[in-house]
């Protein structure tokens, strides 16, 4: 899958946001390493803090079913859902990344349309970034 469809796919899903609160839409697409894409769109709450971020919705979406080996992720997002600049992913959501992620490997697509992204990988973003590697745990 390339970039372009992956991106489709984060766009398609945000008409499903529910930010009633922020008016800030934010959706996104995971590729997973078997070609499956996981969609998540942001999630808010009457009393803020369990909110969800749209990136951590598509990873726990993947996770839950047994998926932990990912690609990259396309994201989208704007006031109103307005595409009007790129939204790059909070630190939380680079953390939950950086659990499942190849710092050097996965690639993070932020996008304002289908043929206007900017790629980076996770590393670039968190850089220097503590992961599972640091505890020296086995996944
Ligand atoms: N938001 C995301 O979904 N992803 C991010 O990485 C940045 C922020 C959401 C959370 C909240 O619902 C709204 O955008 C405004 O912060």
């Amino acid at each position: 899958m390339d970039q372009k469809a992956l991106i489709q796919a984060a766009i398609d899903t945000l008409p499903f946001s529910y930010s009633p609160y922020s008016d800030f839409k934010v959706a996104a697409a995971l590729l997973s390493k078997e070609g499956k894409v996981y969609t998540g769109c942001n999630i808010e709450s009457a009393s803020y803090t369990p909110s969800n971020c749209a990136e951590r919705t598509a990873f726990f979406k993947a996770v839950s079913e047994g998926v932990r080996e990912f690609e990259a992720i396309a994201i989208v997002g704007g006031r109103k859902g307005i595409l009007d600049d790129y939204c790059p992913p909070c630190g939380v959501c680079r953390q939950v990344m950086m659990e499942f992620c190849s710092p050097r490997d996965f690639k993070v697509i932020l996008a304002k349309g289908p043929d206007d992204y900017k790629e980076f990988t996770l590393e670039e973003i968190l850089p220097l970034g503590f992961g599972p590697g640091n505890l020296l745990v086995d996944k």
